[in-house]
């Protein structure tokens, strides 16, 4: 029998509405929920080009589960998804999410990541207000926002949950936006809110224009692997299934009000992380050396330097389970069969 939650309602007429279910955490998130979770799960997405149906083709035979293509930036789809499906927990993580995209495209990132946030709260407030008794009670707003808000840490420093946000990109600067919107609901109409600030993911289904699966395909075409400056940027890199059981461990055992941080513990650079796949590639493929196609690049404009968090929060009984060396192998051999998955995602880009 699944976990359920832990002093809250779920059972199976009860249901979660994630948004963002088709992207590459969404997903993971939406198979583990279904696995897990006694509840109904509907699926919230506008299937842009990072939404792919092929991440969800188990899900969708799932009979506890819904799909609603829908912008959480339309007030109409949003409250009318809302009172069809009546969540007890909404777990928002539908963004733009890209940072280089974000530099030469901000104003989408804050239609999607602020505005859409913006329209899911207020909606949601509407929604638990017309709640009663035990529904209301155990209702939850969960924002999947990102250690980037907090900018670039010092050497040795690990951001806790009372950091200031001070995000460098126009990407981190709508998710920080987001999350002051979030704060101003909670305070203003008592909201049940709780921010998860997740490091780094990596793990199938993410989208090819993300670093690790860029240079996972990248070297396996033998092409060169681009890597921005120095390639000593440090970051806190999280499988995504360790990911996704912390999300569902906030859902199930936060406290409205607080801001959980989650992370692997370890930073590595991104030249450690190409290197960690070229050695896969080389070991996989009986390619040699594939570190030769390592070709330093310009780096990006307001590039942080370094990210890591400490997410120490014993009420969520939650840790990470999958060390690097092995979440890295796994994920290089995914990319390297799915191929019709990658031939999807090239196509989505149009
Ligand atoms: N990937 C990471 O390493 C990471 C780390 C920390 C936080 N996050 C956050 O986690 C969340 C998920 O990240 P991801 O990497 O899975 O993103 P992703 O880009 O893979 O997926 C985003 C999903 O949101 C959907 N979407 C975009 N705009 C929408 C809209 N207006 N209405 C409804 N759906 C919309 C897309 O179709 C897609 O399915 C994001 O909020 C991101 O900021 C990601």
């Amino acid at each position: 029998m699944s976990s359920g939650y832990d002093g809250r309602m779920a059972d199976s007429q009860s249901s979660v509405m994630i948004t963002g279910g088709a992207g590459f955490i969404g997903s993971t998130l939406v198979r583990q929920w279904l696995e897990h979770e006694r509840e109904r799960v509907v699926n919230f997405d506008k299937l842009t080009y990072a939404g792919l149906p092929e991440s969800l083709e188990e899900a969708a035979e799932h009979p506890m589960y819904t799909f609603v293509h829908g912008d959480v930036a339309e007030p109409a789809a949003v409250a009318g998804t809302l009172l069809e499906h009546r969540p007890t927990t909404i777990l928002h993580l539908a963004a733009e999410s890209h940072v280089d995209r974000s530099i030469s495209e901000p104003p989408l990132f804050a239609q999607t990541n602020v505005l859409g946030t913006c329209v899911l709260l207020d909606a949601a407030t509407k929604y638990w207000h017309s709640l009663a008794g035990k529904q209301r009670e155990a209702f939850r707003f969960v924002l999947i926002s990102t250690d980037e808000v907090f900018g670039s840490a010092a050497p040795g420093e690990h951001f806790t949950t009372s950091s200031p946000l001070r995000p460098s990109s126009p990407y981190a600067a709508s998710k920080a936006a987001a999350e002051h919107f979030a704060q101003s609901f909670a305070h203003t109409y008592g909201l049940p809110l709780l921010i998860v600030n997740p490091t780094n993911h990596y793990g199938p289904r993410q989208f090819p224009e993300k670093l690790i699966p860029k240079m996972i395909l990248a070297a396996a075409a033998g092409e060169p692997l681009m890597l921005y400056g120095d390639g000593l940027h440090e970051r806190d890199w999280l499988n995504v299934e360790d990911g996704c059981r912390g999300i569902r461990a906030v859902a199930r055992r936060g406290i409205p009000g607080k801001r959980y941080l989650l992370g692997s513990g370890k930073c590595l650079t991104n030249r450690e992380v190409v290197n960690a796949i070229c050695d896969c590639l080389d070991e996989r493929l009986g390619n040699k050396e594939s570190t030769r196609l390592i070709a330093a690049v310009a780096d990006r404009p307001g590039h942080d330097r370094r990210y890591a968090v400490e997410s120490a929060a014993p009420e969520l009984q939650w840790q990470p389970e999958v060390p690097f060396n092995e979440g890295i192998v796994q994920t290089v051999e995914w990319y390297l069969e799915n191929t019709s998955w990658i031939d999807a995602a090239t196509a989505s880009l149009g």
